[in-house]
């Protein structure tokens, strides 16, 4: 996150945390407000998620989502998906309409629009910056002679961005929502780890809700989200927990991300190994927003 986008990247978190809170403060579902959420981060072209996402080795935009029940194990995800403005949308209605869990590509289109969702085009997700980010980062790689040049833990610059949130209701549940155009320059048809459950999202009220963010081969491998929660109910706390999967993500695979973590008593957990990460909370007694270091 170069240092002129991080107001950019405070305003947007702060203004998805507001986004979330108002479904909370009138006692609705954590599931109605992690959605909220999202829909507001994914519209931000601010992040790479829904439009002015990082573009694909073709020039388009290749959108993963998952959004998660912690008190059903309710689960949506939709994958590679190129025509969906807010896939979390999508997501929701997988969850809360569809016997399965997970549809990719055409066929999570197909289910959106059945469902209500409008269609866009996919040149309506892609923006002038991230056009001239593809070009120069496709011109250096060519000269590197390596067309793929894909990403390392020395790189931090062209796996992040990926939105998420946690929250915590009225009625003691909690949930998780996860959203991502993934990384520059990807090959088309791969999915990251945003919408894979126990990855890059999980959210189970015996244990914790969990949004990760970064490089997704990594976190996949570590099935991140997962190991974040399985701390948690072994009876270690949310803050601790989400430092130690950091810690293990640099030391077991030396990948970089950032995770957000909340367990159904209320404590969070925000940590990350890279420069930063944008984040905001908000409890009844107590808000913040901050970019830098991790919070308590
Ligand atoms: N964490 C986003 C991705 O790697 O796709």
């Amino acid at each position: 996150m170069p240092d002129d986008m991080v107001d950019a990247h405070i305003h947007g978190v702060t203004n998805a945390l507001a986004a979330g809170w108002r479904v909370l403060e009138r006692g609705g579902a954590a599931l109605d407000a992690v959605e909220e959420a999202v829909v507001i981060m994914e519209d931000d072209e601010t992040f790479d998620a829904g439009r002015g996402s990082f573009l694909n080795r073709d020039g388009k935009v290749q959108l993963d989502a998952l959004i998660m029940d912690g008190a059903t194990l309710r689960a949506g995800g939709v994958g590679c998906v190129e025509r969906l403005r807010n896939p979390v949308r999508a997501a929701r209605k997988i969850l809360s309409e569809s016997p399965h869990v997970y549809f990719v590509a055409e066929g999570a289109e197909r289910f959106a629009a059945e469902h209500g969702i409008a269609l866009c085009k996919n040149e309506d997700l892609v923006i002038p910056r991230e056009v001239e980010r593809l070009r120069a980062y496709q011109a250096e790689a060519a000269q590197h002679g390596n067309d793929l040049f894909a990403p390392s833990s020395d790189d931090v610059t062209i796996s992040h961005d990926t939105v998420g949130a946690v929250a915590l209701d009225r009625a003691g549940n909690i949930a998780a929502a996860t959203s991502t155009g993934g990384t520059l320059n990807k090959a088309p048809g791969r999915l990251g780890d945003s919408s894979l459950i126990g990855c890059g999202c999980y959210a189970n009220n015996e244990s914790a809700a969990v949004s990760t963010t970064g490089w997704g081969e990594p976190i996949m491998k570590l099935v991140l989200a997962k190991w974040t929660a399985d701390r948690i109910q072994a009876g270690n706390l949310p803050e601790w927990s989400a430092q130690e999967a950091m810690n293990y993500l640099k030391q077991r695979l030396d990948g970089h991300g950032g995770i957000i973590v909340l367990n159904p008593e209320g404590h969070i957990g925000i940590a990350h190994n890279t420069p930063r990460m944008a984040w905001a909370y908000k409890t009844v007694r107590k808000q913040e927003a901050g970019i830098e270091k991790s919070a308590p």
